[in-house]
């Protein structure tokens, strides 16, 4: 079973972002069936970096967009973009140290952040990228 299921709920109304979204969750669903199968250390540490890779590459989409319009929020969903990047990367080179095991908490963690991420940070670019023709 999937971690995650992309649904409506977490659609922020820009079709190129809810892709993205789309993808990153498919990464982590990846993730979950990796550290459910049992898969060895460093493929779990892998698939983890590849999920911050993309992590990264999507949080600078959304950054240029954000600079592109001149949205209010840019500072605050900047930091919060900056601390995901953070904690994720610390997780990584814990598990690639052998300091850590991907557990269901440690996905329920990732989980979290990635929805909440998007229904409280993310929604609120909506207006201001739609009002400036992004889509
Ligand atoms: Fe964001
Ligand atoms: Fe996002």
């Amino acid at each position: 079973m999937a971690l995650i299921e992309w649904d409506n709920n977490l659609s922020v109304g820009i079709p190129s972002l809810d892709d993205q979204h789309k993808q990153l969750i498919a990464l982590l669903n990846q993730l979950n069936d990796a550290m459910k199968a049992g898969k060895a250390r460093d493929i779990i540490a892998t698939v983890l970096k590849e999920v911050i890779d993309y992590t990264s590459y999507h949080f600078s989409t959304e950054e240029e967009y954000m600079d592109k319009v001149n949205f209010s929020g840019t500072f605050t969903h900047k930091i919060e973009h900056k601390k995901l990047v953070e904690k994720a990367l610390s997780l990584h080179r814990d598990v690639e140290a052998g300091k850590l095991m991907v557990t269901i908490e440690v996905m329920n963690f990732l989980q979290e952040w990635v929805t909440n991420h998007i229904l409280g940070t993310d929604k609120k670019y909506t207006a201001a990228f739609s009002e400036q023709g992004i889509q």
